[in-house]
């Protein structure tokens, strides 16, 4: 069974990014980004309707800190203090040393390789540091730059599963993309 543990919280940096800890300090932006249409169309959750959904989502995001559960960090640019997005690990299946990936921009910076530089480095975090033997990422069929920046980090897709799921009245496609250790 695969051990993880985030205590210390791992700081990660890019050339132009920290990736840190999630704060309740985050409420507003993770607000918006959880009240966007843009990031939210593709993302199969309920939207944030007021910023105490945003706490509600960032208490649940530290509480499987705290247990070893999933791990995510806020991406900021760095030197500055304001996020502008977030990548982590979460369903981490440990019995499989597996975990699923999960991403969002604020849509401002989007096309910019901001995400792209966030994922190799969490992706880095995953694979030696968490020992994760593989990662997974469902992802919308129509989500065209979250399937695009998964085949650039070397994803492949291994399923696609047709109305697996039941969302606002819907049942949407799901793509399957995973990822190795070489
Ligand atoms: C998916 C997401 C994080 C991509 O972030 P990003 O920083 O814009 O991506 P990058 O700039 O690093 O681009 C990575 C690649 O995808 C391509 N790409 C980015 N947006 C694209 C789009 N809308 N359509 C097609 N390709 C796109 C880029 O051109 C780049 O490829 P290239 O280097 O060959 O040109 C961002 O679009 C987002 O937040 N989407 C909403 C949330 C979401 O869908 N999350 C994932 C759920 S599975």
């Amino acid at each position: 069974m695969l051990t993880v543990n985030f205590n210390p919280f791992p700081t990660l940096y890019t050339s132009r990014l920290q990736l840190r800890q999630l704060k309740t300090g985050d409420v507003k932006e993770i607000f918006e980004l959880r009240f966007s249409k843009t990031i939210m169309q593709f993302i199969d959750r309920p939207m944030a309707v007021t910023q105490d959904d945003a706490l509600v989502f960032i208490q649940k995001i530290t509480d499987n800190l705290h247990i070893n559960e999933g791990i995510t960090w806020a991406i900021a640019f760095k030197g500055e203090a304001t996020l502008i997005g977030t990548i982590g690990f979460w369903r981490i299946d440990k019995e499989n040393h597996r975990a699923e990936i999960g991403y969002m921009l604020q849509p401002q910076q989007h096309k910019k390789n901001i995400m792209q530089e966030a994922m190799v480095i969490a992706l880095d975090y995953g694979l030696n540091s968490m020992r994760l033997h593989s990662v997974e990422a469902n992802v919308n069929p129509a989500n065209e730059a979250s399937k695009k920046l998964l085949l650039k980090n070397n994803f492949n897709q291994e399923a696609y599963f047709k109305e697996n799921y039941y969302f606002n009245n819907q049942f949407p496609d799901t793509v399957i993309y995973s990822l190795l250790t070489p």
